[in-house]
């Protein structure tokens, strides 16, 4: 069995949640970075930070056939927990029966209401006081495994989806570091 404090974290952009996971990195590690972008802006970050990184272009491989690979990366650096942060990709169902229980990710709704994408606009049009964002387990299903962690922000008059996203963004930063030590030291 794998030691779970020992973390990737898989993104395709800019990757602020990692760096909020790096930052506030108490009761585990960021043992690799690992990206299906190899241009994402947060891997050049990872590097710059001296962590350990692997990327590979995902577009043009088969679903299954790239997640074999990253595996073999993760296994490689003897990770024990996956935590996504804005990885723009459905993992393969081998992938994810492979890493039962040991992926995590945020998302930026109160889940379970809103999964998948456009959160912050579909919370603005349903009219509703509360956003927020939340952390849960992955399994097959999009965004509805189970709930680990949440926290709330409301929504103001004139909010634009664009001025919420970086208020819920912060609460990510905030919430996603605490969930996931408290999850690897469960
Ligand atoms: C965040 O809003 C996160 O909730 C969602 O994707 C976005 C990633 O942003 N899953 P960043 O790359 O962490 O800045």
């Amino acid at each position: 069995m794998r030691d779970p404090k020992r973390v990737a974290v898989l993104i395709s952009g800019r990757g602020s949640n990692m760096r909020a996971l790096v930052g506030s990195s108490k009761g585990y590690e960021i043992v690799l970075v690992a990206s299906n972008k190899p241009n994402a802006e947060g891997l050049a970050w990872a590097r710059a930070c001296g962590l350990s990184t692997w990327a590979m272009e995902s577009k043009g491989v088969g679903k299954e056939e790239f997640d074999r690979i990253l595996n073999e990366a993760l296994e490689k650096r003897d990770v024990g927990t996956i935590a996504l942060a804005g990885f723009m990709r459905i993992l393969s169902p081998w992938f994810v029966d492979k890493w039962s229980g040991r992926i995590v990710n945020i998302h930026p709704s109160l889940l379970p209401k809103y999964r998948g994408l456009d959160t912050h606009v579909r919370a603005i049009e349903a009219g509703d006081e509360m956003s927020g964002c939340s952390v849960h387990i992955v399994t097959e299903e999009l965004d509805a495994g189970e709930v680990l962690g949440r926290a709330e922000v409301r929504i103001q008059d004139g909010d634009t989806p664009q001025s919420l996203e970086q208020r819920v963004l912060a609460a990510e930063h905030e919430l996603y570091p605490k969930v996931l030590s408290k999850f690897v030291n469960r």
